[in-house]
């Protein structure tokens, strides 16, 4: 794994770069005066709401409120993470990204060089494998797979070639034979998970043999795996790479490569159980499914989902075993869920797959059940409740206690709130009850201020640097609205410490996404408070926020004044007795004691 990529590079990479040509690269864009207007990618429209000023290099629509600069863009409309997007815009500039070495694993720079020729080299012979697998399938020994692809499934040209689909032939030896003639070792070929070699005999042959395949791409759309599925009802039905040092199941999602490339902004993804349903939903034009490799969806299937999409609907056969597994998503999901992101859960009917189902109904329905599907607390809650008589007190304990672990693997925010309310109201357990208050409290956030001695603080239970803080992070443009005469006290508390760092940097970049903000700070201590605070509630729209923000801010600047007014008054007054105060100290004195008194008045 390579180290973080410094931030003074970021902060360059994007000085450098000019909005105009990365947008003006991927949409036709007009010149209307010092600015540029386009329709807007992010959403339908028929007159041009998207604009770009070059001058202070961001864009933003009045449609529809995207806004960013250069790198979210990029992000946003090639779907990129964050890393991704910065290796894009470096290659575009023609500059290399340079890394932090992480320390104490430091690998000298021939290990890297040596790494990467092996890997370099692994890659080549997959793409030379799936390269034989397509030859083969236009071939005459590829000829029932092709017809199965398009008689039984359904597959168009365009959608095979997509994705890349093959067939291997029968026989023991066709791709170790096209494989060693074009330059790959044997052991090689082992290795990565082509060939098999028998333990007993020592004989070593082909994986895939009599099977369509399927390319496993993964980020950067190289292929690392495959998947083989036979043509008929022998077992067992598919086969799969084994793990190797290019393919880990738990990291790749099949499909994910391919709903990327399509043109436009993804919002969600849906994720099914198979291949086969990957191919037949896009087909129907349905791109944005994708499938985890015959295991449960890991939390690192999630989290690579979550840093390009914050909805996804996990698709489910209406059966036993999609009973489980859907119990299974909700556990490995929990934990990863906050007010911004989103997930529901579809069961199909009885017998039904994704593939059948759009194949018989379209692409339409398809996604209207979709559109339908159960939302993640709905799911949990009939989860639950399932099999239990809420009637009875018995059943109602049974609830809550097991409601108690899930409940716990949620992050705090109004999601769980609401989850608690509604539970509370379902087994007449009090919120501490559900919340387990027999196990380790959770860490502290942040420490609550003393009581403040201003009436005026827009927030009875934060202090007002954490909650401004919050809002920040979750509307970092909205630094607009604080005022620049504010200026935090980094001493005060750990919230305006943090919230020092934030301000200094929205201040310079205040057309950032709280994405790239999240990615941009990431492994620093700062990055990892941010990301606290962007997980933790927040009950404001942007309109409420705008104006909670202003006025934090201006409580926060009055303090400061009220507070060395206070400064002062004490200073003066401390003299010592026999000192006689000059007259304008005197003067001020007594104005200080005026002040003071008026403000003991309004209270
Ligand atoms: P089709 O019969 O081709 O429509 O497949 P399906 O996707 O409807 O089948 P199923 O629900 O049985 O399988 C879903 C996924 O589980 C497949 O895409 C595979 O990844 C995996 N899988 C299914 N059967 C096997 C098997 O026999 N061995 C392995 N290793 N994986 C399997
Ligand atoms: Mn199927």
């Amino acid at each position: 794994m390579s180290g973080r990529i410094p931030q003074a590079f970021i902060d360059d990479l994007i000085a450098r770069s000019d909005v105009a040509d990365v947008v003006g690269a991927r949409i036709t864009l007009k010149k209307t005066g010092k600015n540029y207007s386009a329709l807007c990618p992010f959403h339908n429209e028929k007159s041009p709401s998207f604009s770009i000023n070059p001058d202070k290099q961001f864009y933003y629509c009045f449609g529809c409120g995207a806004s960013g600069n250069a790198l979210t863009f990029l992000m946003e409309y090639d779907n990129l993470e964050f890393v991704e997007a910065v290796e894009a815009l470096a290659r575009s500039q023609g500059v290399q990204v340079p890394r932090e070495d992480y320390r104490g694993n430091k690998k000298s720079s021939q290990e890297h060089q040596e790494q990467k020729k092996q890997t370099d080299l692994s890659l080549s012979c997959m793409e030379a494998a799936q390269n034989y697998y397509q030859q083969v399938m236009q071939q005459d020994a590829g000829k029932l797979g092709l017809d199965y692809f398009r008689s039984k499934r359904g597959l168009s040209n365009a959608l095979l070639e997509s994705y890349a689909l093959g067939v291997a032939p029968e026989g023991w030896e066709g791709l170790k034979k096209h494989l060693t003639q074009a330059g790959f070792s044997e052991a090689l070929q082992i290795e990565l998970g082509l060939l098999v070699k028998k333990e007993d005999t020592g004989r070593v042959y082909d994986r895939f043999r009599n099977r369509v395949v399927f390319p496993i791409r993964n980020s950067k759309g190289h292929t690392v795996g495959f998947g083989g599925r036979v043509l008929d009802d022998s077992k067992p039905k598919y086969l799969n790479s084994p793990e190797t040092p290019l393919f880990q199941k738990s990291q790749e999602l099949y499909g994910l490569y391919e709903a990327r490339k399509q043109p436009g902004r993804l919002d969600r993804l849906l994720v099914v159980e198979g291949y086969m349903d990957v191919v037949a939903l896009a087909q129907q034009g349905i791109h944005w499914a994708v499938a985890t490799l015959g295991t449960a969806a890991s939390e690192d299937h999630l989290k690579r989902i979550f840093r390009l999409v914050n909805e996804v609907v996990f698709c489910f056969d209406g059966d036993a075993a999609g009973t489980q597994a859907a119990a299974r998503a909700m556990q490995t999901l929990l934990p990863l869920i906050n007010d911004g992101r989103h997930a529901r859960f579809l069961f199909l009917p009885a017998g039904e797959d994704p593939d059948t189902l759009v194949r018989k109904e379209g692409a339409g329905l398809f996604e209207q059940r979709v559109n339908q599907a159960m939302p993640l607390a709905e799911y949990l809650i009939s989860y639950l409740r399932q099999g239990l008589d809420l009637n009875l007190l018995d059943d109602q304990t049974r609830m809550a206690h097991a409601a108690r672990p899930l409940i716990q693997s949620l992050a705090d925010g109004l999601l769980k709130r609401r989850l608690i309310t509604h539970l509370e109201g379902l087994t007449g357990f009090s919120s501490d009850d559900l919340q387990s208050q027999n196990q380790v409290p959770r860490q502290q956030v942040y420490q609550p201020l003393k009581q403040s001695t201003s009436k005026e603080n827009p927030s009875r239970t934060l202090p007002a640097e954490e909650k401004l803080l919050r809002l920040l992070i979750r509307y970092p443009d909205l630094v607009n609205q604080v005022p620049a005469s504010l200026e935090i006290e980094a001493q005060r508390n750990e919230s305006a410490q943090v919230l020092h760092s934030l301000l200094e940097y929205l201040r310079k970049s205040p057309h950032i996404t709280t994405q790239v903000l999240l990615a941009y700070w990431s492994g620093t201590n700062e990055g990892e408070a941010f990301l606290q605070r962007a997980r933790l509630a927040l009950e404001l729209n942007r309109e409420a926020a705008a104006e909670e923000i202003l006025a934090i801010s201006h409580y926060l600047i009055n303090r400061k004044t009220e507070e060395q007014v206070e400064a002062r008054y004490s200073d003066l007054l401390g003299k010592p007795e026999t000192t006689q105060l000059p007259a304008a100290e005197m003067q001020e004195l007594w104005k200080l004691v005026q002040q003071k008194h008026l403000k003991s008045e309004d209270k």
